[in-house]
C-alpha cells in the first residue's frame, strides 16, 4: 500500500492548502462530527483511515544541539515540542490524537492527558501549588478520592469547603483554584456554572465534567478554565481504559504537560487510541442511554420502595436513587446490572457511594454533603429498559409497608409505574411516563 510520509511542517501546509484540508480543519463542525473526525484531519493524506498507534518510548535523532534547543523551550512554556516526538513522557503522537479531539469537544484551546483522572486532579493541584497557590475552595459533594486528595492536603493543599454562595468569601490571596462537579458524584447535585465562574474572578475554575461530557455540557462556554474528567468513564466508555484529561486554554496546558513530564503520570499510547476510538460514539451513547436512564429515572420515582430519585436538569445517564430498604440488598439482588463502582460503560453499573466510592470520605462529611446511607448510584448503560427495569424490580423486592416520600414530582396525569410494585406494569402505560427534568433537581443545600 501506498503511504504518503510523515510531513514536514511545510510541506503539509502546502499540501493542506492544495487539497483543501485547512477548509475543513477550520470551517464550524457540530460535535457529532467532532466527535468522529477531530484529531484524524491528517490521515487522508497520509494514506491512513484507522489512526496509528505509537508505541515508541523514545525516538531517534542525530541532532542533539537541536534536541537540546526543543527542551529549553519545552522547560520554559511547556508547549509541544516541534518536529517529531523527543521521549514518551513528554508527548506521544497517539495520545495526542486523543488531546485536540476532546479540545475540539469541549471548546478549549488544548488538553493534556493523564493515566487516570486522579493523576490530572493531581497535575491541576500541583501546577497551582508550584506557584505558590497551595489553597483551593470547593464545593462538596465531589467524588469521594477527589474529595480525600484535598481533605487529607496528601499534595500540600488546604481546602475550604463551601457550597456556591459561599465561593467569593471562601476565596484568598493564597486560593489557586475553585473546584466543582455539576451534576456531582454521587448526588447529582447541579450548580449553576455561569455563576461560580464569576464568584471566582481571576481564580481558575475547574468543572469536573465526567457525569455530564461535552455531549450535554460544555463547561468552558460557562466560564470554566479548567475542565476535568476521569476518562476512564464516558469518554473511554467501555469500562477497559483507565485515563484523565483536562482541557483548558494553551497556558495551563503547558504548566499541566510540565507536571506530567516530572511527575511521569503519563497516558500509554494504546490507552489514547482506545479513548479517540471512544470520543466516536460518544455523542450517540450518551444520547442513547441517558432516554433509558430518564425512563427509570420516571419509573423508580413512581415506585413505593424508593424514597427518593436524583435525576440532573441536563438530563444524563446518571440516576441516583434512595431506597426504603436495605440498599445492600439491591446490590446482592442485581443480575443483569453489573454489581460495581465506576460508571460510563456500555453496561449499566450500580454501586452504594457510603460502601464504595465515597467510603475514603468521613461520615459526617458525607452525610453532610448529601450522601445518605441509603442512597444508591446507578449509571445506565445501552441495554434495553424492560430488561434494566426487570432486573431493578425483581432487586428491589417487597415494599416495606408504607409509601415513603415521593420527592420526584409526577407530571399531571402520569399514574405511578407500578400499581402493584411486585409487578412491572404494562410496558405501554409505562412508556407514557416521562419525568420533567426540571422537576427532579435535587441540591444539596
Ligand atoms: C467525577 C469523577 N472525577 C474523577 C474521578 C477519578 O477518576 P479515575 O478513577 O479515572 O482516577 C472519578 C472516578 O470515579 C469521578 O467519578
Amino acid at each position: 500500500m501506498f503511504t504518503l510520509p510523515l510531513m514536514d511542517p511545510a510541506s503539509r501546509e502546502a499540501y493542506d492548502g492544495m487539497h483543501g484540508y485547512d477548509d475543513i480543519r477550520t470551517a464550524p463542525r457540530a460535535l457529532a462530527t467532532e466527535a468522529v473526525h477531530a484529531g484524524r484531519d491528517d490521515l487522508a493524506r497520509q494514506g491512513l483511515h484507522a489512526p496509528p498507534i505509537d508505541l515508541s518510548t523514545t525516538y531517534p535523532s542525530h541532532d542533539s544541539r537541536g534536541e537540546a534547543a526543543r527542551i529549553d523551550a519545552f522547560a520554559a512554556t511547556g508547549a509541544e515540542p516541534d518536529g517529531p516526538p523527543v521521549y514518551g513522557r513528554l508527548g506521544n503522537p497517539t495520545v495526542a490524537r486523543f488531546e485536540t479531539a476532546l479540545a475540539r469537544l469541549e471548546g478549549t484551546e488544548a488538553a493534556v492527558a493523564f493515566a487516570s483522572g486522579m493523576a490530572a486532579l493531581s497535575a491541576v493541584l500541583l501546577v497551582r501549588a508550584s506557584m505558590g497557590l497551595r489553597h483551593v475552595v470547593a464545593v462538596r459533594p465531589l467524588y469521594g478520592c477527589s474529595d480525600h486528595l484535598l481533605t487529607a492536603g496528601l499534595l500540600g493543599s488546604e481546602v475550604t469547603w463551601t457550597d456556591p454562595a459561599g465561593i467569593a468569601e471562601a476565596l484568598r490571596p493564597d486560593t489557586g483554584l475553585v473546584m466543582v462537579e455539576s451534576p456531582a458524584n454521587p448526588t447529582l447535585a447541579e450548580v449553576d456554572l455561569r455563576a461560580v465562574a464569576h464568584a471566582c474572578g481571576s481564580v481558575p475554575l475547574l468543572a469536573d465534567n465526567t457525569f455530564a461530557t461535552p455531549v450535554l455540557q460544555r463547561p468552558a462556554e460557562q466560564g470554566a478554565r479548567l475542565v476535568l474528567h476521569s476518562a476512564t468513564k464516558y469518554l473511554g466508555g467501555h469500562g477497559d481504559v483507565m485515563a484523565g484529561v483536562v482541557a483548558c486554554d494553551e497556558e495551563l496546558a503547558g504548566g499541566l504537560r510540565q507536571i506530567r513530564f516530572a511527575t511521569g503520570g503519563v497516558l500509554h499510547p494504546l490507552a489514547g487510541y482506545l479513548l479517540l476510538r471512544g470520543l466516536s460514539t460518544l455523542p450517540v451513547r450518551v444520547r442513547a442511554a441517558s432516554a433509558t436512564a430518564a425512563e427509570l429515572a420516571g419509573r423508580l420515582a413512581a415506585d413505593p420502595r424508593v424514597a427518593r430519585v436524583h435525576y440532573p436538569r441536563i438530563g444524563g445517564a446518571m440516576i441516583a436513587f434512595e431506597i426504603q430498604g436495605d440498599p445492600h440488598e439491591v446490590i446482592a439482588g442485581v443480575r443483569l446490572i453489573t454489581p460495581a463502582v465506576s460508571l460510563g460503560s456500555v453496561d449499566t453499573l450500580i454501586q452504594h457511594p457510603a460502601s464504595i466510592s465515597h467510603r475514603i470520605v468521613g461520615e459526617d462529611d458525607r452525610r453532610g454533603a448529601g450522601v445518605s446511607d441509603r442512597l444508591l448510584r446507578m449509571s445506565v448503560g445501552l441495554e434495553d429498559v424492560e430488561d434494566l427495569w426487570a432486573d431493578l424490580d425483581r432487586a428491589l423486592g417487597r415494599p416495606e409497608g408504607a409509601r415513603g416520600r415521593i420527592d420526584m414530582r409526577l407530571r399531571r396525569g402520569a399514574r405511578p409505574a407500578t400499581a402493584n410494585p411486585q409487578r412491572p406494569a404494562a410496558p405501554q402505560s409505562l412508556r407514557r411516563f416521562r419525568p420533567d427534568p426540571h422537576s427532579v433537581l435535587r441540591r444539596n443545600q
